[in-house]
């Protein structure tokens, strides 16, 4: 099926792009940078982070939108930095760096940003809950090894033992997708394991 162009303003700048993809998607055919944590490309769009926040004006309105979720439409005129935008990525990154003040990634944003790590009380579990060990474990590997276990600020990645054991060795894929703590990722997996109890199942699917 034959995709029907839309041209669209990005930063001041005439764009086309076809229907369907996202603001993100039209930025990134052209080079216009705009910051991800959750975002993968071989993975749905999630809308998790809110990092990649930008201004979007059609029909007149202005709202702020998720630029990896939003698809692109006729005559949308987007602005990827402005007084709001940056207010919301700073104040996104503040919340983020209480749970993972360590991250090289979220360092360097705060640093653009001027986002204060110590902004808010320290959660430190590394895990800022962008979904992209888990969905690229289920959405690419289909294999379902990794998942999140408790609610709200105790939220984390837990790693399934069985199926751990049995696939993760060879695969570790997800390790380096991780935006705040590869090494962190690997911890929580070798603790899955360590914790539960042996034998693991490794011979049925
Ligand atoms: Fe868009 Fe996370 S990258 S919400």
């Amino acid at each position: 099926m034959k995709m029907s162009k839309i041209t669209l303003n990005i930063d001041g700048t005439e764009i086309e792009a076809s229907e369907g993809m996202t603001i993100l998607e039209a930025a990134q055919s052209v080079g216009i940078d705009i910051p991800t944590l959750c975002h993968h490309e071989k993975l749905e769009p999630y809308g998790g982070c809110r990092i990649c926040t930008v201004e979007a004006e059609v029909r007149g309105r202005t709202k702020l939108v998720a630029a990896c979720v939003y698809p692109v439409e006729k005559n949308l005129t987007v602005k990827t930095r402005s007084d709001k935008v940056d207010r919301i990525r700073k104040m996104v990154l503040q919340l983020l760096l209480s749970h993972a003040p360590d991250s090289e990634q979220l360092v360097d944003l705060a640093k653009e940003y001027g986002a204060d790590k110590d902004r808010f009380e320290k959660e430190a579990s590394f895990c800022i809950h962008c979904g992209l060990c888990v969905r690229y474990c289920a959405e690419v590997k289909k294999k379902n090894a990794v998942g999140f276990i408790n609610r709200g600020s105790k939220r984390e990645i837990n790693f399934v033992p069985e199926i751990a054991a049995r696939e993760c060795w060879n695969c570790k894929e997800c390790f380096p997708l991780c935006p705040t703590a590869a090494l962190q990722a690997a911890y929580v997996f070798t603790e899955s394991l360590v914790n539960s109890s042996p034998p693991y199942e490794t011979d049925s699917e």
